[in-house]
């Protein structure tokens, strides 16, 4: 194609690279054409961020992240008068800069964020899809294109930190879980360069490793540990030293739960 490609085509043809797992992509396509926020809910390291910066690439929208804590403020979100050259001046954050630009605004770890971060979105997350900003008098309408895209794990958090019902049935949800052993394996091999063969192993490991979240493990082992573990090989590790660091280390600090995974890793590898 010549130089006429649009600003989505272009996005499009370098978006990072994500495999669906399902009608995700089509999914969020309709929410955003009809203007609706969503929620992706699921395990550390399966692919929610990738897929966010994957979907803004293919809709060709400025994606601005937001990892969300507990110190994380409204000013912090919407802005602040800084003092600059002896002159005060107002900074938008990143939020008002998504609703101005029409941009896709990503709350990564929405949970942890204060109680007066999740007033703010109530206005932009129903039809009103305003954005007041107290400190300047202002009622910003959002852009065409703005999308409120938030995330969060619904696993290891205190009960108490989950959304109230009155945020959480402002968005479409949408649960992300590990990709099945097939899919996986492509992911992996296509993130690490190592060959599919080698990275099968690797994969059903990880299947077995999962089957002990719960009991001996708060989380299992997530597909960017896979990753990990593969890319260590494939730059010349030994298999044995790769595991052990990628995939067996993050998961536990008790010696006795360890020796339990490293006789998982002998089941496999023999
Ligand atoms: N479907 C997928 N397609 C492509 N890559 C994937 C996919 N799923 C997982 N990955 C790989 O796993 C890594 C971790 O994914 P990602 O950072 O998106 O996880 P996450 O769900 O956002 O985790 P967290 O909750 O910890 O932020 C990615 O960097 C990518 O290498
Ligand atoms: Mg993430």
């Amino acid at each position: 194609m010549d130089g006429a490609m649009t600003q989505q085509q272009k996005g499009a043809a370098d978006a990072p690279f994500y495999l669906a797992q399902g009608d995700e992509c089509a999914l969020f396509q309709a929410a955003s054409d009809n203007n609706l926020p969503v929620l992706l809910k699921g395990p550390t390291g399966c692919g929610k961020t990738r897929f966010v910066s994957h979907m803004a690439a293919q809709l060709g929208r400025p994606l601005y992240t937001v990892a969300c804590h507990d110190d994380l403020s409204a000013a912090d979100l919407i802005g602040r008068y800084l003092l600059k050259g002896g002159e005060t001046v107002w900074v938008d954050g990143p939020l008002t800069r998504a609703v101005r630009e029409g941009a896709i605004c990503y709350l990564d770890e929405v949970v942890e964020a204060r109680k007066d971060v999740t007033v703010v979105l109530h206005p932009l997350t129903d039809d009103r899809r305003i954005l007041p900003i107290d400190r300047t008098g202002e009622e910003l309408e959002a852009a065409p294109g703005f999308m409120l895209v938030a995330s969060y794990n619904p696993g290891y958090q205190n009960i108490l930190k989950t959304l109230k019902p009155s945020t959480r049935q402002r968005f479409v949800a949408m649960e992300f879980d590990f990709p099945t052993p097939e899919l996986e394996i492509k992911v992996v091999a296509q993130e690490s360069g190592l060959s599919a063969d080698r990275v099968a192993p690797l994969v059903r490991l990880a299947g077995k490793l999962r089957g002990l979240k719960g009991q001996d493990l708060e989380e299992g082992v997530s597909t960017r540990l896979i990753v990990y573990a593969a890319t260590l090989i494939a730059t010349g590790m030994s298999v044995d030293r790769a595991i052990e660091a990628a995939m067996i280390e993050p998961l536990t600090d008790d010696a006795d739960v360890k020796r339990g995974l490293l006789d998982l890793v002998t089941a496999v590898f023999g």
